[in-house]
């Protein structure tokens, strides 16, 4: 077995159960998009780095990531697998780069469920202090930091703990939980563009670019938060009828459903209020209580919690999916991948995740490593960009194919790279110690590795 040995994955007698339709996945993807993205980082960002511009940003990050999405799409319809990115790479450029990939898919959705857990605990906090005057004592409100007077953030802990019960109990369960929320989260953010459009005012939009063209870059990098999640929909491949169809068009139709609110939010958000007063983690309500629409605004913060809610089920379920095929591969302990042959889902797997994933969140402060998805996420969609090229030349066709592929494709690298080089050296410097320490854990692993 070599670095580069590559490997066809087989999905047959996974024992995973096919429940899922169209709408079920691409309410899965819409589940995982709209989330902490839009709620709290697009105020962030248009407040320090792009002001109203920050529309461009979105606008820039949706041909990004929809060049990505079409690539999924087609790598999806040619193997419909539960370990998406990472088998799609172990089936190309080989083993090396497929745990590569796959250990930065964990970071991806494992410290994305952690890192939004703590924004949700924050969210929630304020919502049963402001209407029901509860409140935590101080030790159970935040990570780890005894000098702060903190030592564990309950709410995150127990959010992660009920999330994965949910997700150890069935996929049908799971998928039915995220698409009531889903209704919720179009309901509330329709309710905000329908309002806040009424006090659209003109003289907040007029400095457009007040951070040049370099704020919009900037923007990009940290906004792209927003669009990651869509690749959680081609995790359950194997759970869904059809996939070969139905995984590339609840991608298409996920991304183009989030990306039409993403660009009408956030010119709502800039064109009621002026962006500089926008630095704050609750934006979205905010703007409503600044425009005197205090009963909207309440709508916004629940509809806040809710929806960051669906994302750490979907980001969640991709962890349990990913490291799924990772054991089912060997490069994880074998047990872990074992089927429930009653709830049909790797129930031991789910709870070990979900009690580690819970640790994370209730006593890492982490908003360092949340930076680390960002990029972490581009350099696994950028190998995916790679490994359809070898596929391509190896004359694989799926049902799906990228339109215009020798233009979009270079497109595509170029505008990762771009994206990617809007992070800030410190972030790419974690990446590089995250890596190693992958690296490191391959070198290790891999003479444990099955040789079939
Ligand atoms: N796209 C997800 C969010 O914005 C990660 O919360």
């Amino acid at each position: 077995m070599g670095l580069f040995t590559t490997k066809i994955p087989k999905t047959e007698g996974s024992g995973l159960a096919r429940h899922l339709n169209l709408l079920d996945v691409s309410f899965i993807g819409v589940g995982a998009i709209i989330g902490a993205g839009i709620f709290v980082i697009t105020g962030q960002a248009a407040a320090t780095t792009a002001g109203p511009a920050i529309v461009l940003s979105f606008l820039i990050g949706a041909v990004a990531i929809g060049i990505t999405a079409l690539i999924y799409a087609e790598m999806s319809s040619i193997y419909p697998v539960s370990g998406s990115a990472y088998n799609y790479t172990y089936a190309t450029l080989g083993e090396f780069f497929a745990w590569l990939v796959g250990w930065n898919l964990l970071l991806e959705y494992g410290v994305a469920t952690s890192a939004v857990a703590t924004g949700w605990s924050g969210y929630f906090r304020t919502f049963i202090e402001t209407n029901f005057h509860l409140h935590l004592p101080t030790a159970l409100s935040g990570a780890y930091n005894p000098a702060a007077g903190t030592y564990v953030d309950i709410s995150a802990f127990l959010v992660i703990a009920v999330i994965f019960t949910l997700l150890a109990i069935g996929i049908k369960e799971s998928a039915r939980v995220n698409n009531i929320v889903v209704y919720i989260k179009i309901v509330v953010l329709s309710i905000f563009v329908i309002f806040g459009l009424q006090h659209f005012d003109i003289e907040n939009i007029r400095n457009f670019f007040p951070f040049g063209w370099q704020g919009v870059w900037h923007a990009t990098s940290l906004i792209i938060f927003a669009y990651l999640g869509f690749d959680a929909i081609s995790t359950v491949a194997e759970e869904t009828k059809d996939p070969t169809k139905t995984i590339p068009k609840a991608l298409m139709l996920s991304l183009a459903f989030s990306t039409m609110f993403f660009i009408l939010v956030s010119f709502t958000l800039t064109s009621m209020v002026s962006y500089k007063e926008l630095e704050v983690p609750h934006a979205l309500a905010f703007a409503m209580m600044r425009v005197d629409e205090p009963f909207i605004a309440s709508i916004i913060a629940l509809g806040a919690v809710l929806t960051i809610t669906t994302v750490m089920l979907v980001m969640g379920l991709g962890f349990t999916r990913v490291a799924f095929a990772l054991s089912r591969d060997g490069f994880l302990p074998k047990k872990l991948c074992e089927i429930n042959p009653r709830t049909n889902t790797p129930f031991k797997l789910t709870l070990y995740g979900g009690l580690f994933l819970a640790f994370l969140a209730g006593f890492v402060p982490l908003k360092v490593l949340a930076e680390l998805v960002n990029i972490g996420t581009l350099f696994a969609y950028f190998i995916v960009a790679v490994a359809i090229i070898i596929l391509r030349r190896k004359g694989l066709v799926g049902s799906f194919r990228v339109p215009m592929f020798w233009v979009l494709i270079p497109l595509n690298f170029a505008l990762l790279i771009f994206i990617m080089a809007g992070l800030e050296a410190h972030t790419w410097i974690r990446f590089a110690i995250w890596s190693g320490i992958g690296i490191g854990i391959y070198f290790l692993m891999r003479h444990r590795l099955p040789t079939t």
